[in-house]
C-alpha cells in the first residue's frame, strides 16, 4: 500500500516556556485536502514551519512521501516534492506575471541549463503558458504583478506555488483578505489541485473548510483537539467549546 503523502507524530516544539506545537500526530493522504483549523495562535502555522524545514521540531517525526525528513532543510523538502505558499504574499510585483510564472517552473529544466538564456529555458517557458491558462491568466500575461488585483495576485500565487510540480502544496490562509467571490474561486482552485497533487491547508473560513476537506484537524494551544471529517469535527461537542464557542 502507499503511504500518506505525510505523516507526523508526536511533534514538538517551544519557544521560551510556550509550546507552540506539542505531541501532534496526524496524516495527510495523497490526492485529498487535508484542513487545519484552530484559533489565533494555536500553532498551525509552526505546523508547517516544522513539516518545510523552517524549524526543526524538538520532539517526534516527519515523514514525507515515505522517506523520514525530521529536521531536513527547506531546500532539500522542495526537491523531495514539497510546495508552500506563504501567509505574506510571496511573488515578484515588478516582474510580469508571465516572468514571475517563468521564474517558478525554471526549476523544471536540467541544471546544466540554469545559467543559459531564458530563450533555451522550454520546458519552464511551457510550463509558464500552461499555467496562465489553467489559472485563468492568459489575457494578464504581460501586466505587473503588482497591478493586478488581489484576487488575481492570489491565483498568480498558486499558480507559483505548483510550477515546480510540488507532491504536496501547504496554502497558509490563502483566502486571507478576500472577498467573498474570490474566496468562491480560490476554493474550486483548491478542490481542482487534489486532482494531480496533495492539499494540506489552514484555513480559518469554516464554511469553506466544510466544502473543501476530505479530512479536518483541529489544533488547540499546541496540541491535536479532534480530527475526522469535516462534518463530525464540527458536531463535536469539545470542538464546539473550544473553537465556536458553543455557536
Ligand atoms: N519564531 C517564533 N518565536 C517565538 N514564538 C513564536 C514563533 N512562531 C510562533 N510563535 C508563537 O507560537 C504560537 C503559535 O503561533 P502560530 O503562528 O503557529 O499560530 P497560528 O495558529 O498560525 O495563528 P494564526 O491563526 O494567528 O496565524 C503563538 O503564540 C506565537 O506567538
Ligand atoms: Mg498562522
Amino acid at each position: 500500500m502507499t503511504p500518506p503523502i505525510l505523516e507526523v507524530s508526536g511533534l514538538g516544539i517551544a519557544f521560551g516556556g510556550l509550546r507552540a506545537v506539542d505531541d501532534l500526530s496526524f496524516r495527510a493522504e495523497r490526492n485529498a485536502v487535508t484542513t487545519i483549523i484552530g484559533p489565533n495562535g494555536a500553532g498551525k502555522s509552526t505546523v508547517f514551519n516544522l513539516i518545510s524545514g523552517a524549524l526543526s521540531p524538538r520532539a517526534g517525526k516527519v515523514t514525507f512521501d515515505g522517506r523520514d525528513c525530521t529536521g531536513a532543510p527547506p531546500h532539500r523538502m522542495r526537491t523531495l516534492g514539497l510546495g508552500r505558499s506563504f501567509q505574506i504574499t510571496s511573488l515578484f510585483p515588478d516582474l510580469t506575471v508571465f516572468e514571475n510564472l517563468r521564474l517558478a517552473s525554471e526549476v523544471l529544466e536540467p541544471r546544466s541549463r540554469w545559467l543559459l538564456p531564458v530563450s533555451r529555458s522550454p520546458i519552464a517557458l511551457a510550463r509558464a503558458d500552461a499555467l496562465l491558462s489553467r489559472f485563468a491568466l492568459t489575457g494578464r500575461a504581460d501586466e505587473l504583478a503588482g497591478a493586478l488585483s488581489h484576487g488575481e495576485q492570489r491565483r498568480l500565487e498558486v499558480a507559483m506555488a505548483i510550477a515546480a510540480e510540488p507532491k504536496l502544496l501547504l496554502l497558509d490562509e490563502p483566502t486571507q483578505g478576500m472577498s467573498h467571490g474570490d474566496t468562491e474561486e480560490t476554493a474550486e482552485l483548491i478542490r481542482s489541485l487534489a486532482a494531480d497533487l496533495s492539499v494540506l491547508l489552514i484555513e480559518h473560513d469554516i464554511g469553506l473548510v466544510m466544502t473543501i476537506s476530505d479530512h479536518v484537524v483541529v489544533m488547540h494551544q499546541g496540541r491535536k483537539l479532534a480530527e475526522g471529517a469535516p462534518a463530525a469535527v464540527r458536531a463535536d461537542p469539545a470542538v464546539q467549546a473550544a473553537y465556536f464557542g458553543h455557536a
